[in-house]
């Protein structure tokens, strides 16, 4: 009796083990950074999910991550491509701050992607329009009010954050210049749009946190598609014309109950990754 039992439940745990393998995990990383600063997450995943396959993708690190961001979703793509085809279950996608945008790249131009959760950690999804350290850095003779100067010229927009500045002052301006995040959110005429959604809408779930401590991403409420208008009163999400039109998605996803938001205060940008709290509230269950 007793060995009968032992042995039905080590085939139990041994069937378990196979039901239970977690998919793997490819980290994208922001602006300035490198595969080290994702020790902490990939240590959480590891804890919590132990034989993870994890992958931070170690591109365009440091200033390499200024360049065009079409060039970067290439670089990426080629990276990750080969993971994906050895995944035959899928994988899931977490893409922290400027890589955010990144992965939004890639998802929508590879059709046969299967990516299954999107987790954009504290990402300027709807774009940046801010007076931040990095900004006073990058530009020290500019400002928020006039960065569109230099952002929305050809040569601008062969640097990083310009793909995706959106001041909301000039906003014919960022239709009419934005090579990435106008065409990506289809604001400006796309022949690919329709395609692009589709290859969007394969993920079966996208994450979106951020928060109001955040200090780097303005508003903070852009890592969940809110953004300014005019007056620079923050406009949430459902009220934003790409929500309304579903021209890439969201709306959809949002009404297959795919759309997960996460918001916390309490944690400043370069944190998001490495705050435990964020992790076990807005990540983990999302990563089986
Ligand atoms: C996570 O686990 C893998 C495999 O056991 C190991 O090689 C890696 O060093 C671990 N990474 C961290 C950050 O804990
Ligand atoms: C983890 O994934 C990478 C990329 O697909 C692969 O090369 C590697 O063999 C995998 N490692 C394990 C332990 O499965
Ligand atoms: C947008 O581009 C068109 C065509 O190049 C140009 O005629 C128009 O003046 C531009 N508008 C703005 C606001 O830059
Ligand atoms: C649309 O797709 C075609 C074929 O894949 C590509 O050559 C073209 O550059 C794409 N257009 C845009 C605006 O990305
Ligand atoms: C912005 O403020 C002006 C002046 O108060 C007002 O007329 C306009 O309607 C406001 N725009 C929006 C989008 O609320
Ligand atoms: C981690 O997140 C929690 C919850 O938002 C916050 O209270 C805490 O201060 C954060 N810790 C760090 C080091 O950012």
């Amino acid at each position: 009796m007793m060995k009968g039992a032992c042995v039905w439940s080590l085939v139990t745990v041994c069937v378990l083990c196979v039901c239970v393998a977690y998919k793997p995990v490819i980290i994208i990383h922001g602006l300035f950074d490198t595969s080290a600063d994702f020790i902490n997450l990939h240590r959480f995943i590891n804890l919590s999910h132990p034989g993870t396959n994890v992958t931070v993708l170690d591109l365009f690190d440091r200033s390499a991550s200024l360049q065009p961001l079409w060039k970067q979703v290439e670089g990426f793509k080629e990276a990750i491509y080969p993971i994906m085809q050895h995944a035959a279950d899928g994988v899931h996608l977490i893409c922290y701050s400027q890589g955010g945008l990144v992965c939004r790249g890639i998802l929508s131009t590879l059709p046969d992607h299967n990516v299954h959760s999107f987790i954009s950690l504290s990402a300027p999804q709807a774009g940046q329009y801010g007076d931040t350290d990095y900004l006073k850095y990058l530009f020290p003779q500019f400002v928020k009010s006039n960065l569109y100067h230099v952002c929305y010229t050809a040569v601008g927009q062969k640097i990083s954050i310009c793909n995706y500045w959106n001041d909301p002052h000039h906003r014919d301006m960022y239709i009419n210049s934005s090579d990435y995040l106008a065409i990506l959110n289809n604001e400006k005429e796309n022949p690919n749009s329709t395609a692009w959604k589709q290859n969007f809408l394969r993920i079966k779930k996208l994450v979106l946190i951020g928060g109001a401590d955040d200090g780097v991403i303005t508003p903070w409420q852009s890592s969940q598609f809110g953004f300014y208008d005019e007056n620079e009163t923050v406009v949430e999400m459902k009220n934003q014309k790409v929500f309304l039109t579903d021209i890439f998605g969201l709306k959809t996803l949002y009404a297959r109950g795919d759309l997960a938001l996460c918001s916390m205060a309490g944690v400043a940008h370069v944190f998001w990754h490495s705050n435990e709290t964020v992790y076990k509230t807005c990540i983990e269950k999302w990563l089986t």
